[in-house]
């Protein structure tokens, strides 16, 4: 099982490189059906935590903290932008048109929803390793989306709110550009005007992406560093055009009620896992993996089942040169608490508090 997280997925992912102007099109999220033989192998090897109990799984304090985790450490400046934004967001959880809207343009412009598709070579290949016993193992198509990933369940729909709220713009930052593509993509389809903010570096590793984002009508601009510079500057460009403009982020990062919104635009891939879960087998997957960037296809895959206790949820994180090399960034696994960009949360930081750059031979 190690090997299938790290060979086919994580890495996989993380090491495309994109100038031959193929889109990399990696799949973020694994569903096991049956029990894992060899779960202690994964737990040295990836070091998985414990299954965690019920109480602190469902454990949410107020709307927009989780523990001691997220809230909103922003300046006065922009509470009220996000009160606005928090204002709309639970308007249009409820409000018939735009859940109507939502779901039209997720069937037919995303192209939802993905297959939940049995990989039997891939299971067999392990049975074959472990005298005929293993998991079945399912692959979440989030590649299948337009665009290429799950990105654009967050983008359309946080792109449906700017215009409801009567934003010109939107301003995003982009790492490996997958968030990028897909918010410029949902902009066009929108008819709003989009600024990608992306490290001079990602936009080389990533250069078919960048491409297509200009193909799209978006304009890219260039940030010296590295994809946590994109998005300070992202930030800063929005703070100075608060009026007109819309912050899209694609990360389950950031003050409320930006996690929440995202890990409910992302939330449909969890749906749709249970319900074809019934129908393929007629019961619940027995673990669930993802891999951990900023986290939002994970929470998205998660949150419909976090209540079941007898679902495992593994998020992976990227170790890099390994754990104890400090060339890694497995954030939730070796970071410190502490709040950056307007949430508490994991980070790798020093004695100072300052950020450390993580180590990825990727984008982002
Ligand atoms: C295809 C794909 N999967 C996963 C990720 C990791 O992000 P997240 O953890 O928010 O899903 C990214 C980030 O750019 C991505 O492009």
């Amino acid at each position: 099982m190690a090997c299938i997280l790290q060979g086919a997925y994580v890495s996989s992912h993380r090491q495309f490189n994109d100038k031959d102007g193929s889109t990399p099109r990696p799949c973020s999220s694994v569903v096991v059906r049956a029990v894992m033989t060899n779960l202690e192998t994964m737990k040295t090897t990836l070091c998985v935590p414990p299954p965690r109990p019920l109480k602190q799984r469902t454990e949410l304090m107020s709307e927009g903290n989780f523990g001691r985790f997220g809230g909103k450490f922003v300046p006065e400046t922009l509470v009220t932008c996000l009160s606005q934004l928090e204002a709309e967001f639970k308007k249009a959880l409820h409000h018939e048109v735009f859940q109507e809207e939502l779901a039209t343009a997720l069937r037919e412009f995303v192209g939802r929803e993905t297959p939940l598709y049995n990989a039997q070579r891939l299971s067999e290949y392990y049975k074959s390793k472990n005298n005929g016993e293993g998991p079945e193992i399912y692959l979440k198509r989030e590649d299948l989306n337009h665009c290429g990933s799950h990105k654009m369940n967050n983008a359309l729909a946080q792109a449906m709110i700017a215009k409801r709220i009567g934003k010109r713009g939107v301003i995003t930052a982009t790492g490996a550009g997958q968030h990028g593509l897909a918010t410029s993509a949902a902009c066009a389809k929108l008819d709003l005007e989009c600024t990608v903010f992306m490290s001079a570096k990602d936009m080389d590793r990533q250069y078919s992406n960048v491409k297509f984002i200009k193909l799209l009508g978006a304009q890219v601009e260039a940030v010296n560093g590295s994809f946590k510079d994109a998005a300070s500057d992202a930030f800063r460009c929005w703070v100075e055009n608060l009026e007109n403009k819309y912050f899209l982020t694609g990360s389950a990062v950031g003050p409320h009620p930006i996690p929440t919104m995202v890990r409910e635009f992302q939330s449909v891939i969890g749906k749709e896992t249970k319900k074809q879960a019934l129908k393929k087998w007629g019961g619940k997957p027995d673990v669930l993996i993802a891999c951990v960037g900023t986290g939002s296809n994970a929470l998205g895959l998660f949150h419909e089942f976090i209540k079941h206790e007898d679902v495992r949820l593994i998020g992976v994180e990227a170790a890099g040169l390994g754990l104890k090399s400090g060339k890694h960034s497995s954030t939730l696994t070796n970071g410190e608490v502490g709040v950056y960009h307007g949430a508490m949360s994991y980070l790798l930081q020093d004695e100072y508090g300052q950020i450390i750059q993580p180590h990825s031979i990727a984008a982002g």
